[in-house]
């Protein structure tokens, strides 16, 4: 979607949806079954089993607590035996001077810069000892991102603008209450999480200094006045989702980035890597309004004699996957290129295996969109491992066949098979740079498959299988729809899901089938259960956004419903729910307060302490949450426990 459009949705405004049955209802689930059957015989054992297709009734079932009901409270409703708490809000300070948060909006630009931002979203726990190898659940790094702001509420009265100029130090209280905070964090005796005013916390902010890395950096596109050989920037922004490597970096993803900027060039002369993301006449915030270089870069427009003296790439330096080493307060975060650049989702790995390449997954969470897979080039060993793994490799995005085959397409400008669409297509590239710095072009002139928003994915812990949500496509036309994005339109979203052939995952074959479709009781199916029954009171839900398998294999399912979603029907307010993909059988764990999306999840290793995100309750639905007593309401983590000390979920 473009940013104007995800404003209107950030407002509470959906374009209108026909929410009635879909007359090919009937004809999904018979699809979806004999695709399945068609695996089934198609494939070897292996796969089989890998598919977890036929596992009902040979497995205990992994979810074990009593299903919440649908509601509109302005709390955290969590089963029977549980117990949720607020923690590390939006203002909380962890760094320098550990400036206090005041409730009247008055905290400076300064000091936001030392205390938790806004709109917690993709979250880790880093345990404190796992550079040793140790899994200690009682001490680590929180890290965790903050997507984008609310004004009304960051400020004492939203946001101001003088003479169509923001003040200064308004503007640097908005950067600096994006990007990602590091938080050391510790379990006292009595089990209560508290902050460790440790010097590793950090906040990283959209003003941070940053490197840029892989075949785009140096590039000729990615040239600045603050950067003439194109290997720095300053920043990171709408960090969505998340992702973590196997050598114990978190990564930070770029998703609604387009909308920061602004140009004044007209929209038939805008270069492609303008263009194709959003990037329009007017920026979200006018922060380059602001008279100060920091600011003014916001608006691309060319200015210089050349790229070098103006900031018409500095967009060009956004849209890419961020690796953060916690661990390393000092450390500069790396921009890297060869994981392609759009609007990031986020990202998520298959378990690494020594002397094979990594592979991981991103959504690109707009209509229409594509889901991407990266394969290193260089193999994974534990002893080496390290960043630059994702510097060289190869970007693919998938093709949904109609019978349940898909394909993995190389966005790779020394391929036989990309310089054959170069030439049918007199789609132009220049080198490998400019494939990734206008990933979403190459991904067009290749024939991926478009998809209704695709958003996390989660890879099954042991099997490998993943699994993406896709959250919604409400302008999806009923003519327009396909095997893999059934309904058209599609208000309620669904879960896709496929297993590599090859065993190492980096090959160019999967197999894909649906899990679910979301929706009421009168439109939704569990695709993978006996029966495909519809969902019922006990699971119905929209708008799944959130996915994150825990060690168990339970798959965990946030949602991101707005407008009239949220407002009026039978979902209630956004919520988590909790799934076993092998037994299809889902239950809703986690109801948010008011108007908040539930989005970032992760445990201790011993799986005693949940961490949830809540994000901007009270949007659009005045919420006094956490602080109650008509306070403003702050975005926060949340811990979960269950109050005889067992595993969560279980
Ligand atoms: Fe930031 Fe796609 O959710
Ligand atoms: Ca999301
Ligand atoms: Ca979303
Ligand atoms: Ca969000």
């Amino acid at each position: 979607m473009n940013s104007h459009e995800h404003d209107l949705l950030l407002q509470g405004i959906e374009p209108e949806s026909n929410h009635s049955n879909n007359p090919t209802f009937q004809s999904i689930l018979a699809e979806n079954i004999q695709r399945r059957t068609v695996l089934k015989g198609g494939v070897g054992a292996t796969m089989i089993g890998a598919l977890g297709l036929t596992m009902t009734g040979c497995k205990p079932n992994l979810l074990g607590f009593t299903p919440v009901a649908a509601n509109r409270d302005d709390t955290i409703t969590v089963p029977e035996g549980y117990s949720a708490k607020a923690f590390v809000p939006w203002g909380t300070p962890i760094t320098g001077s550990f400036p206090a948060y005041r409730e009247d909006g008055t905290n400076t630009g300064e000091e936001q810069e030392q205390q938790v931002g806004q709109h917690h979203d993709g979250m880790h726990f880093f345990p404190i000892d796992c550079k040793k190898g140790g899994e200690s659940s009682t001490h680590g790094l929180l890290v965790m991102n903050h997507e984008y702001i609310d004004q009304g509420t960051l400020h004492p009265a939203g946001a101001t603008l003088v003479d169509g100029v923001r003040p200064a130090d308004e503007v640097r209280k908005e950067v600096a209450a994006h990007g990602v905070s590091v938080i050391e964090i510790a379990q006292d005796y009595s089990g209560e999480w508290h902050v460790v005013p440790s010097s590793i916390n950090r906040r990283i902010t959209g003003a941070t200094e940053m490197e840029i890395t892989g075949p785009a950096a140096g590039h000729a596109k990615m040239v600045t006045k603050f950067s003439p050989d194109g290997t720095r920037t300053r920043g990171t922004l709408n960090n969505c989702a998340h992702g973590y490597t196997p050598w114990n970096t978190y990564l930070t993803c770029e998703e609604n980035w387009a909308g920061y900027f602004r140009t004044g060039v007209a929209s038939a002369e805008r270069p492609r890597e303008l263009s194709r993301y959003g990037t329009g006449s007017s920026s979200r915030y006018r922060w380059e309004s602001v008279n100060e270089d920091v600011y003014k870069r916001f608006d691309v427009t060319p200015t210089g004699a050349s790229a070098a003296e103006d900031y018409r790439n500095e967009a060009n330096t956004f849209g890419w996957i961020v690796e953060v080493d916690p661990f390393n307060p000092t450390s500069t975060p790396v921009k890297h290129t060869a994981l392609g650049r759009f609007a990031h989702e986020g990202i998520v790995f298959q378990r690494a295996k020594s002397g094979q390449p990594i592979v991981c997954y991103s959504g690109d969470d707009a209509t229409n969109e594509y889901i991407y897979k990266f394969v290193s080039k260089h193999n994974y060993s534990k002893r080496t491992a390290g960043s630059w793994l994702l510097d060289e490799g190869t970007l693919y995005v998938a093709k949904f066949n109609a019978d349940g085959t898909g394909e993995w397409l190389p966005l790779d400008f020394n391929d036989a098979a990309f310089q054959a669409r170069m030439a049918e297509t007199g789609v132009v590239f220049a080198d490998q740079g400019d494939v990734l710095i206008n990933t979403r072009t190459a991904a067009d002139m290749m024939g991926a498959t478009k998809m209704d928003r695709p958003e996390w994915g989660a890879v099954h812990p042991r099997t490998g299988e993943v699994y993406f949500t896709l959250t919604n496509h409400s302008s999806r036309g009923a003519a327009n729809v396909d095997a893999a994005n059934p309904r058209g339109p599609n208000p309620y979203g669904h879960i896709i899901r496929w297993n590599e052939v090859s065993a190492n995952f980096a090959g160019n074959a999967f197999l894909w089938d649906i899990f679910l479709l979301a929706g009421p009781v009168t439109d939704s199916a569990i695709l993978v259960k006996e029966g495909t029954p519809a969902l019922d009171e006990s699971n119905i839900h929209a708008s799944p956004d959130g996915l994150w398998f825990d060690e168990d294999g339970r798959l965990w399912i946030q949602t991101d419903m707005s407008g009239s979603q949220l407002t009026a029907g039978p979902f209630g307010n956004n919520a988590m729910l909790a799934a076993d993909p092998n037994t299809g059988d889902v239950r809703r764990f986690l109801v948010g307060p008011y108007g908040c999306e539930v989005t970032g999840v992760i445990n201790t290793p011993n799986a005693r302490t949940m961490f949830v995100n809540i994000q901007h309750p009270g949007e659009p639905r005045p919420s006094d949450w956490p602080d109650g007593a008509g306070a403003r309401p702050r975005s926060a983590t949340v811990i979960v426990t269950k109050n005889d000390g067992g595993k969560i979920g279980g």
